[in-house]
């Protein structure tokens, strides 16, 4: 006889487009990183630019900035209707300031561009561009994330990318999204990190922005929910938000007032 071999894997149900996983996962967040360090000529990709994201990007040669690529195509995907107008932008996360520059040649000179960073170094960069509005301090700060706002006076685009801790993104997330205009786009970016324990992660850890972000894609739904708990019903987030997408590394949040859906037929004949 033989034996009947257990079967490994995911769950039954689950196993869509399933290509197998490599045996051994990376070591560390740092390994799973590593693989992804491309190089490539700033001049090459210009040229082969297919938005205007990836275009802002590429002809950034001052400050520098760093981002995936997939991301530019998102960004335009949701940002450009914004480009060539008075914009209110906030970037969570300046780093070299090389980002702030590349969103004032991708939104234009209309675009009232904010910048926060922990580093007290970043100051540099507003002495030397005034039209780039910098404030130092933790995206944690709930205060400071309102007087922002205030002094922006309201905001359209919130882009994190600063700490990339989730507990922190949570905390902007639920000081910002609320006092964004109606229909604002909040990006969180580098959401691998929810997946490290090192950042506040883990796959489906409670606390994992991500975890809170599928929640928040309940949410959407909740006046098609059924249990009788109302918080799970609760329309709140539902009536201010349009969609929630979700991408490799980055969820995007478009915010649109949003009373009962209606559901509309027309046409007058049926199958006979
Ligand atoms: C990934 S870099 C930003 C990259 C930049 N946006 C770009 O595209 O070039 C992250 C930045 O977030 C800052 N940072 C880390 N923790 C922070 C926090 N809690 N609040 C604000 N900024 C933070 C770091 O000092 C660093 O400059």
């Amino acid at each position: 006889m033989f034996k009947r071999k257990k079967r490994r894997g995911p769950p039954a149900g689950s196993g869509l487009l399933c290509s197998g996983a490599p045996a051994v996962p990376p070591a560390s967040w740092q390994d799973a990183l590593n693989p992804y360090g491309d190089r490539f000529d700033p001049a090459v990709e210009r040229a082969r630019a297919t938005n205007p994201a990836e275009a802002a990007f590429f002809a950034q040669d001052d400050r520098i900035a760093t981002k995936w690529h997939h991301y530019l195509e998102i960004y335009d995907r949701h940002l450009s209707r914004y480009r060539g107008k008075p914009v209110r932008v906030l970037e969570l996360g300046v780093y070299q300031g090389g980002s702030l520059q590349m969103w004032r040649r991708y939104f234009g000179p209309e675009a009232v561009i904010h910048g926060l960073d922990i580093n007290g170094g970043c100051r540099q960069i507003e002495d030397e561009q005034p039209d780039l509005r910098l404030h130092l301090g933790s995206q944690a700060d709930q205060a400071l994330l309102k007087r922002i706002v205030e002094e922006m006076g309201g905001i359209d685009v919130v882009i994190d990318d600063a700490g990339h801790v989730s507990p922190e993104q949570i905390l902007s997330f639920e000081t910002l999204y609320p006092l964004m205009a109606p229909d604002g786009v909040y990006i969180v970016e580098d959401l691998h990190a929810s997946y490290w324990p090192e950042f506040g992660g883990g796959l489906r850890a409670p606390g994992a922005f991500m975890e809170y972000a599928k929640h928040l894609l309940d949410r959407l739904h909740a006046r098609y929910v059924l249990e009788p708990e109302p918080f799970t019903r609760d329309p709140g987030f539902a009536d201010a938000t349009h969609g929630i997408a979700f991408y490799d590394s980055m969820v995007v949040f478009e915010r649109r007032r949003k009373p009962s859906p209606r559901s509309l037929t027309v046409g007058r004949r049926t199958l006979s």
